[in-house]
């Protein structure tokens, strides 16, 4: 065995190490240069069959030899690793400026918020909520509000009927039913309001939809006289329209009230139609059991679609009625 041979096996070790490009490569050329089945490895096994001097000199040789190729090894193995940890570190790298992912909390329509508004406001002034059914008897939405027999709101064109005919049932298109519904319920005094879901044969255009939604409110108490009506409106109208808000009475006909009246609400500069209202009929005061000769009442009704059209300057009906996200997100219902 030549000292020039160990030299070399040396030197095939450190350039083998040297040109290992990552960790895998550096393990089949440790196998190769410094494992059992490598030369330097098989020089110490011989060892053992020299004579004593000569293994001493040659023990000591091949021990240095050893020595310079762990070292290299050791030193490559270090920087590889190094290596590898930074290309991990940049390749799983948490980028903490992305925008979190946000789950959509979901929110509330925008007729919905406007009516939550309503109801707080009444219940501020001492009122309750009443309910009818959406699916009301014709008696309680018709003839117990004094809508005959021959009035043209009872046709098919305006309402719809549920069959079997018989059944007597309407989806109720207005929510003055419950008027009916609360005077037989209750003896006066009355302060109530009643937000509802109503229906009409109409076709879907820029003011109109089959399936709406308005807010009653009725009083009945001693000494009621329109003054109270206009006074309530006119909060009623400052509590959705602001400060500047105002309403104004023109004569008008419903069969349940007497006198009767539109409500035209002052807001932008100009009056708009906003619902309708009078004084309760003393005939439907009369049909539910109230003592006409101490209480008298009024009554008024309001489209929740009209109201938020008015108030936000929608011009079309269909972004209420179509439920898309991008319409409703503008009232802030949390989406
Ligand atoms: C009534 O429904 C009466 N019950 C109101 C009333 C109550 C009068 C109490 C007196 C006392 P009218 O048919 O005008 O009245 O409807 C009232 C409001 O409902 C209208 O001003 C309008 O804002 C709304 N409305 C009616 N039809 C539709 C529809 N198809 N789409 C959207 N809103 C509607
Ligand atoms: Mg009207």
């Amino acid at each position: 065995m030549e000292i020039a041979e160990i030299d070399n096996w040396v030197n095939q070790a450190i350039s083998a190490f040297a040109s290992a490009q990552n960790l895998e490569e550096l393990k089949s050329a440790r196998l190769a240069h410094a494992g059992d089945k490598s030369p330097i490895s098989g020089a110490s096994r011989s060892l053992g069959t020299l004579p004593a001097d000569e293994r001493a000199v040659l023990g000591k040789i091949i021990g240095d030899a050893r020595g310079k190729i762990n070292a290299s090894l050791e030193a490559r193995t270090s920087a590889l690793e190094i290596e590898r940890d930074s290309v991990l570190l940049v390749q799983e790298r948490v980028d903490v400026t992305l925008p979190p992912h946000r789950s959509k909390l979901g929110g509330l329509h925008p007729i919905t918020i406007i009516k939550n508004e309503i109801s707080d406001f009444f219940i501020g002034q001492g009122y309750s909520i009443a309910e009818g059914p959406e699916l009301e008897a014709q008696w309680l939405n018709f003839d117990a509000l004094n809508i005959p027999a021959d009035h043209p709101a009872r046709t098919m064109q305006d309402t719809f009927f549920i069959e079997p005919l018989e059944s007597g049932l309407v989806l109720r298109t207005h929510t003055s039913p419950v008027q009916v519904r609360t005077m037989l319920a209750q003896k006066p005094p009355i302060y109530v309001i009643c937000p509802g879901r109503t229906f009409r044969a109409d076709e879907l255009d820029a003011t109109h939809t089959p399936v709406f939604h308005q807010v009653e409110g009725l009083v009945v108490d001693r000494g009621i006289t329109m003054a109270h009506l206009k006074g309530t409106l006119d909060s009623f109208a400052r509590k959705m329209f602001g400060d500047e808000a105002k309403t104004r009475l023109r004569p008008s006909f419903f069969p349940f009230t007497e006198p009767s009246a539109e409500v035209d609400v002052f807001f932008n500069g100009r009056w708009i139609e906003w619902g309708g209202c009078g004084m309760v009929n003393p005939k439907v005061l009369q049909s539910c059991g109230v003592d006409t000769s101490i209480f008298t009442g009024f009554a008024f009704g309001m489209g929740l679609e009209r109201t938020l059209m008015v108030r936000h300057g929608i011009t079309d009906m269909h972004d209420i009625v179509e439920g898309d996200l991008r319409f409703s997100a503008q009232f802030g219902s949390g989406i």
